[in-house]
């Protein structure tokens, strides 16, 4: 994605999106007063220095800097580049990236591609009996083989190329699509070759990758489509679309690993199945099904992969199991999985042990007692040492309420003793890492000041307090840009050269820009300029004029680097006029200067607070 995107919907987006939700959905936020706080996703801690402003739209943590808005903690957190995240947060506000230039690489053509390619793995299927038994040996109905779209990819080497591939555009398409690759020696070549395919489609139903399973024995027995612009692994379920056109209000969703096993339930009546595509279930995953049903099952092998594979998902669960959301397991006996079971079985069968399913409290506290003696005190402080990290993951809510209940009830302890061997402090939980604490505090001194000025404590030093003026002046304009934007800054001030009064200017001009340039959207504007960490020091400190003073405020700060500046000028021309004789309209301005200061100090008496 190479296509600029306009500035204005960048201070929208920043502005709309909800930070709280933006971080709470992916790090357990508690409330306090007007904030959030949590532990830092971003270093190890204990306990909370990171911080989450919903009226600023911006976040910080004391403990080691971390900061941003929305945007960059989608980048940070995630990992994702710039112009994704944009479409990330876009996405979770509900509207659409525009692009100024044309240049972007439109995914349309991708998407014709791979419509036209399920279209002749599709009839492909028809022309190829022997696809066909095997697809009918697993038990397959032809309906749910069009539900799901089901193809056959011949054997050959240009199925695709040479009925889409006609020019270099369409070969080009295909290859951005991954339905082709590209030979060292030059040429494509199809990718996928004597498999039965799979369409992977988007939530709108848009074919976006394929599965492909080998017929004969083979390797790899799957193979799927790379990541393309369309396709991100990560982030897919196979069958989601499918299931939520099954059925329109989905309560629970099960969370399977194989292809086969979401056609072969679908096959069974059971219609509300995903398929992870062989990944680890990853956060965005589960966002995006807790989007459409408050209950998810993970259908997991019985073996050791299988459970290792099910203490994944509950770790990635946990910062996502706000009140209302629920997460059961489901472990398969040895050498089963959906698929073998519903056709051994049959569907009752089947929702039956969907129906017995554990919950995550459980199967949580099964696995950490798993080689614990309950009935011996070490192994209840140890089992309680275990859990106490995952606790922490939860949000606070009726989940963790339960969850610590039902810790007492395993350890045999009443809640009180129980909250007594938690705050003791133990070892980390396994899969936690090693977590190193930090001493944190709030921090309650100024540090960092803008470019250029030293700490205001040196109050005597005319140069500071032009420093903390300006740097008043600017933390008002951050805080409040709709209100200080209004107040128009004099022209005096903008000629004056004095440090922080540039950012100050340009700060104004951004806020005066538009009506409704937030906070965040101020911060982003400064995006990797050497200001931003400054900027940020600014919001992290508390500011105590309130949104009704602020414009008032704001004003005398104004007046007072006016003459701020002035002094300096005055100096400044002072200090030549004793090296050369000054020039008529020098020694008009020295004049003018000179009553402005005098007029400050009249002003001085009135207000001794100033
Ligand atoms: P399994 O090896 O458990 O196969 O892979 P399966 O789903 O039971 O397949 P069948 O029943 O033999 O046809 C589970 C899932 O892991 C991914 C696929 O998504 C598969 O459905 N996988 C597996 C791959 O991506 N590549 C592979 O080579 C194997
Ligand atoms: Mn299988």
């Amino acid at each position: 994605m190479s296509g600029r995107i306009p500035q204005d919907f960048i201070d929208d987006l920043v502005q709309r999106a909800d930070i709280v939700e933006v971080v709470g959905s992916r790090v357990p936020l508690t409330k306090a007063g007007r904030e959030y706080k949590a532990r830092c996703p971003f270093h190890s801690e204990k306990t909370p220095s990171f911080w989450v402003s919903p009226q600023k739209g911006f976040y910080h943590c004391f403990g080691c800097g971390a900061h941003g808005t929305a945007l960059g903690f989608l980048m940070e957190f995630e990992r994702l580049d710039f112009p994704v995240a944009v479409e990330e947060l876009a996405r979770s506000v509900g509207v659409e990236v525009p692009h100024t230039d044309s240049d972007r690489p439109s995914t349309e053509p991708l998407l014709a591609m791979l419509e036209k390619a399920a279209n002749i793995y599709r009839q492909a299927l028809r022309d190829h009996p022997a696809a066909v038994d095997y697809l009918k040996a697993r038990g397959l109905d032809g309906e749910t083989a069009r539900e799901f779209g089901i193809g056959y990819a011949p054997a050959g080497w240009d199925t695709l190329l040479a009925n889409l591939g006609t020019t270099e555009a369409a070969r080009q398409s295909l290859l951005a699509a991954g339905l082709v690759i590209a030979r060292d020696t030059g040429g494509f070549y199809d990718r996928f070759r004597d498999r039965i395919m799979f369409p992977i489609r988007d939530t709108r139903g848009r074919v976006i990758a394929f599965g492909g399973r080998i017929i004969a024995s083979g390797e790899p027995k799957y193979l799927n489509s790379p990541e393309t612009p369309l396709f991100h692994k990560g982030r897919e379920l196979y069958g989601l679309y499918e299931a939520r056109r099954a059925e329109r209000k989905l309560e629970r969703i099960l969370v399977v690993e194989g292809y086969m096993d979401v056609v072969m339930l679908a096959a069974h009546g059971i219609h509300n199945a995903v398929g992870t595509l062989g990944t680890a279930t990853t956060g965005e995953h589960l966002r995006r099904l807790f989007g459409v049903a408050g209950e998810i099952v993970f259908c997991f092998d019985g073996d050791r992969a299988g459970r290792d594979a099910a203490w994944r998902a509950l770790q990635t669960s946990l910062p996502l199991l706000q009140d209302g959301r629920q997460i059961r397991f489901l472990l398969l006996p040895d050498n089963e999985d959906p698929d073998s079971l519903v056709r051994r079985e049959g569907a009752k069968a089947f929702a039956e042990r969907i129906g017995s399913s554990v919950p995550l409290s459980q199967f949580m506290l099964d696995s950490l007692s798993r080689d614990l003696d309950l009935d011996n005190l070490a192994d209840k402080a140890r089992l309680t040492a275990l859990a106490k990290p995952l606790l922490a993951q939860l949000p606070e809510g009726v989940y963790r309420e339960l969850l610590t209940g039902e810790l007492a009830r395993c350890v045999g302890l009443p809640r009180d003793r129980l909250a007594e061997l938690m705050t003791g402090g133990g070892t980390q939980a396994q899969g936690q890492g090693q977590a190193q604490s930090q001493p944190q505090s709030r921090p309650r001194e100024q540090k960092p000041l803008l470019p250029g000025m030293r700490p205001p404590t040196d109050r005597n030093a005319a140069a500071d307090r032009r420093g903390s003026l300006s740097r008043q002046a600017i933390s008002l304009l951050l805080h409040y840009p709709d209100v200080v934007g209004q107040i128009p800054l004099p022209d005096s001030l903008r000629s004056a050269g004095l440090r922080g009064v540039d950012l100050l200017c340009e700060l104004h001009d951004l806020a005066r820009s538009r009506s409704g340039v937030g906070t965040a959207a101020l911060l982003e504007r400064f995006r990797g300029r050497n200001e931003l960490p400054h900027l940020a020091q600014l919001l992290t400190e508390e500011q105590l004029i309130g949104a009704e003073d602020a414009g008032t405020e704001f004003g005398h700060c104004l007046e007072r680097l006016v003459v701020a500046a002035a002094q300096q000028e005055l100096a400044a021309l002072l200090h030549e006029a004793g090296q050369r004789t000054l020039s008529s309209e020098e020694l008009t301005r020295l004049a003018e200067l000179q009553r402005t200061v005098a007029a400050s100090h009249g002003m001085a008496r009135q207000r001794p607070d100033s």
